[in-house]
């Protein structure tokens, strides 16, 4: 096996297509990556995409996710222009946190309003490229709302499985207005996910969740763009990436994104940022396995919190975002709901509007600043995945209440004085 900061360096095996396979994370198992419909390998693990050679930065060119196509598998086809999103400075906040500096990193400025977008552009490519008509995903609601977008645009049917009443109105409207089937189940997300992988394995759907390891190819992106934008504005890349975790398709996608660098050559391994994951208390079995010291997460049954779209209790990807949190030094982090709300506050104070479960990463930081954790000298960035549009009623209860006023100016100034 490779190190743990790098990846492949290996000839590519027979079932190879064009430099590109798929290989089992556990066993190393090989397999042809669009001979068939393949979401895990024979042994039951995850699957992880795979490359004969990796480019360096010299070898980007162009603006978004396909600026990074010499690190993705199939070309530029379904697109609505994802990707290049803004690294925000932050300055009130990064002076409050104390850190050396501080950026957010606004990936609800992709088009749907989360990065979901850059996983889908690649899988529903891979969708097409496979021949199927029909794609599926359960969601706490951003995936459903991408999926929806990106399906429509390839003219493909979809189908999204919701835990009802537990998704945010701006992503349910979005899933709805894109055309997707929406099946409200009632249950939590990750019984949906169970019956989306069952109607996946039975040949009704082709299965779009970030179990799916085209999708975090897409997502690797995130990291590219962070890197390189980073170490143009301060010479330097950041020392550590601080993210929401749900089911932890992030955490995977990035790690994979710096293994894949050190591998080109790009970077050094002992310049890859700490991978740092932040959950919601009420929904934090990854922070648990880390605090333990566990390979596994052990599932949560029972999972609540205001940021829905991290209301998970068996992130699918902890298998290969555990060895990115441990290898590139980082840790992980609960956060409370008003911790998230205070967060979500203070972006919105500098201008940034990000939905409940974004805010956690600023929240998590906070507290490891706190407690030392995380150190003074240090350049952050802070990864916001979802727009303060996709959970209104969030952002009301957060925000100012509305005041009443009279239908004239004498009333309004009288008002304003009071
Ligand atoms: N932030 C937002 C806004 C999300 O929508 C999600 C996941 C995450 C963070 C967690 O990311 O899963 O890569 O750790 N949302 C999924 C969905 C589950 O269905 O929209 P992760």
């Amino acid at each position: 096996m490779s190190s743990d900061l790098t990846v492949g360096g290996e000839e590519p095996p027979e079932v190879a297509d064009d430099g590109v396979w798929l290989e089992c994370i556990e066993t190393g198992e090989q397999y042809a990556p669009f001979e068939g419909v393949r979401y895990r390998s024979d042994a039951g693990a995850l699957l992880e995409v795979r490359y004969a050679e990796h480019p360096t930065f010299e070898e980007f060119s162009g603006e978004g996710v396909w600026r990074y196509d010499a690190a993705l598998p199939v070309e530029r086809e379904v697109t609505i222009d994802e990707g290049a999103t803004p690294l925000y400075e932050v300055p009130r906040l990064e002076d409050e946190v104390g850190v050396e500096s501080l950026r957010i990193k606004h990936e609800g400025m992709n088009p749907t309003g989360s990065f979901k977008d850059r996983g889908m552009t690649v899988g529903v490519g891979v969708a097409r490229r496979l021949g199927v008509d029909r794609l599926a995903c359960a969601s706490t609601g951003n995936t459903s709302a991408a999926l929806a977008a990106y399906g429509g645009r390839a003219g493909m049917e979809t189908l999204v499985l919701l835990p009802a009443g537990k998704v945010a109105a701006g992503k349910i409207a979005q899933a709805s207005l894109h055309g997707a089937r929406i099946l409200e189940v009632d249950d939590n997300f990750d019984t949906c996910l169970d019956i989306v992988q069952d109607l996946a394995s039975r040949g009704e759907a082709y299965l779009l969740n970030s179990l799916n390891p085209f999708r975090l190819e897409g997502q690797k992106t995130i990291g590219f763009e962070i890197l390189e934008r980073h170490r143009e504005e301060y010479g330097e890349f950041p020392d550590r990436i601080v993210l929401p975790v749900g089911n932890a398709g992030n955490t995977a996608a990035l790690y994979k994104a710096f293994r894949e660098l050190v591998a080109s050559g790009a970077l050094d391994e002992e310049d890859v940022p700490k991978l740092t994951g932040v959950q919601a208390e009420g929904a934090a079995p990854m922070v648990e396995a880390v605090e333990n010291g566990w390979d596994e997460i052990e599932r949560w049954e029972d999972v609540e919190t205001r940021a829905t779209a991290i209301r998970i209790g068996n992130p699918v990807n902890a298998p290969k975002a555990l060895p990115g949190i441990r290898a590139t030094g980082g840790t992980a982090v609960a956060v409370s709901d008003a911790e998230i709300t205070d967060a979500q506050r203070a972006l919105a104070g500098e201008g940034i509007g990000v939905e409940p479960a974004s805010a956690a990463s600023v929240a998590g930081l906070r507290k490891l600043r706190e407690n030392g954790v995380v150190g003074s000298d240090e350049r952050v960035v802070c990864l916001t995945t979802g727009h303060l549009l996709k959970d209104p009623d969030a952002a009301a209860a957060a925000g100012v209440e509305p005041e009443s006023v009279p239908g004239e100016t004498e009333g309004v100034l009288k008002h304003l004085d009071e």
